[in-house]
């Protein structure tokens, strides 16, 4: 099908609402949810920091990812364009247009430390399927080996800079090949195809994390809210999480929104995407916390959740070497997913702007992550020590790979979807978007309010109390 408005003339689009969904469903779910979400919650205290964050998805991230997918099909054209388009419809200054070019860096800084973590997970599975090859399906992983020896895999990875710099480029090569390939033939084949095997996969291994893990304690320790721990920069944890989860204030929904058709209902799609997005959050935590209480481990040890401690349930597990391969064949199909989505941003505006072909534009933005991220995956080796904006205090002691990861989830996003709340509620012409959400009655009005009120008044509050928190 081809859109015939805008600069985007001649661009494609989703071959059906299901694709659409599926493509924002796998944008969404991601590292985010299985590393991210559960290293955040476990170094933020757990409870206070859960409870909030779903706050947050349901008040502020809901409302943002309506509004970001009416911009993207109002305007069908890369970000930047979109919400230029929208602006001028509204009479209003096209240089709105600003929240999409945060967005669009912030969505090329992610990808360049996130394509070193979609390295390691290929790391992992190269372990596991030499250790399925070796050993059979039913055998417990890493026989013969001590927990400290797996646990020391991660250590080692990281004190080995040039394979982390291959397994880096290893996986954004991958990332490139889909991209190139465009929306229908590339994007929406890794969604269609891998979501579904990634939801089987993911399902098969909560339930096994449930029926043999501590599931009591990990039910409280989620869910206990302890008022006293909600400090700033937990709250800011938080938003930026659920932000970096929903792909919001990256440019990205505005991106997959240009290509949904009008007959699309955006309500619906946005609660279906953040509703499945949650879910995958909340059940991650459910598959790994029940583990790491079992095996008496510390909650709050970060990325090592995922690489340290349940590669060491996996040696104990039967059929181990089996459920550990397909878990980070799992991993690996949902960053890759998202890792597409994060190319695609930039890259769509790219091809707009320049006019070159898809093919040599994501060459280009792609051969940039390469080179970016390659310096974030040397950040344990030869960049150790640096400290790039070590002078803020919000940076302090991130080497290069965090700051990437804490300017993008505590900064650009919250800010770039600060604009985009600002925007959506009190500039645009209401009646231009009101045509195209799909909503009515009381959850257009509630819609309206969250948008023109509690998001950019609480996103603004929560920036400040969680970069400066000794302000209160
Ligand atoms: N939401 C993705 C995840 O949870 C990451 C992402 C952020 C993707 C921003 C696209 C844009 O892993």
């Amino acid at each position: 099908m081809v859109a015939t408005t805008g600069a985007a003339a001649g661009h494609e689009n989703w071959s059906s609402r299901t694709a659409f969904i599926l493509a924002a469903i796998g944008s969404a779910v991601g590292l985010g949810n299985l590393v991210r979400f559960p290293a955040e919650a476990g170094a933020n205290g757990g409870g206070a920091f859960v409870i909030f964050y779903i706050g947050c998805i349901i008040l502020i991230g809901l409302p943002v990812l309506l509004s970001e997918i009416l911009i993207g099909r109002h305007g069908q054209a890369a970000a930047p364009d979109s919400v230029r388009t929208v602006a001028r419809d509204s009479g209003a200054s096209e240089g709105w247009s600003v929240l999409a070019t945060i967005g669009m860096i912030a969505a090329f800084l992610i990808l360049c430390y996130y394509s070193v973590i979609g390295g390691w997970v290929l790391h992992y599975i190269g372990l596991f399927g030499a250790e399925l090859f070796n050993g059979g399906p039913f055998n417990s992983a890493f026989a013969g080996k001590s927990a400290e020896d797996v646990q020391g895999i991660m250590p080692a990875l990281f004190a080995d800079g040039s394979l982390q710099l291959m397994l880096h480029i290893l996986f954004i090569g991958i990332t490139i090949f889909f991209v190139a390939r465009g929306v229908n033939k590339g994007i929406e084949f890794v969604a269609t195809w891998l979501m579904p095997i990634f939801f089987t996969i993911f399902l098969g291994i909560t339930a096994y994390g449930l029926v043999t893990g501590d599931f009591a304690r990990t039910f409280s320790y989620l869910f206990t809210f302890e008022p006293e721990k909600l400090t700033g920069p937990v709250m800011l944890a938080a938003v930026g999480q659920a932000f970096f989860s929903l792909s919001l204030g990256s440019a990205m929904m505005i991106t997959y929104g240009a290509y949904a058709d009008r007959n699309i209902n955006l309500g619906k799609t946005s609660a279906v995407i953040a509703s499945a997005d949650t879910s995958v959050a909340l059940l991650a935590g459910f598959a790994i916390f029940p583990i790491v209480f079992a095996a008496g481990l510390d909650a709050n040890s970060g990325m090592g959740l995922m690489f340290q401690t349940l590669p060491t349930a996996f040696m104990t597990m039967p059929a181990g070497s089996l459920i550990g391969f397909a878990f980070f064949v799992m991993v690996f199909f949902a960053a890759l997913t998202s890792a597409v989505a994060l190319l695609e941003a930039p890259t769509s505006w790219a091809i707009d702007r320049f006019g070159m072909g898809r093919g040599r534009t994501t060459l280009i933005s792609g051969g940039l992550v390469l080179l970016i991220g390659g310096i974030a995956s040397l950040s344990t080796t030869t960049f150790a020590g640096w400290e790039p904006l070590g002078f803020i205090p919000l940076f302090e002691g991130q080497d290069f790979f965090n700051t990437l990861d804490v300017l993008t989830g505590k900064v650009m996003l919250p800010v770039a979807a600060l604009i985009t709340a600002i925007f959506v509620g009190w500039i645009a012409d209401r009646k231009l978007l009101d045509a195209e959400n799909g909503i009515s009655g009381w959850v257009h009005v509630t819609w309206r309010f969250l948008v023109a009120w509690l998001c950019p008044i609480a996103l603004a509050a929560i920036l400040i109390v969680g970069i400066f928190p000794g302000i209160i």
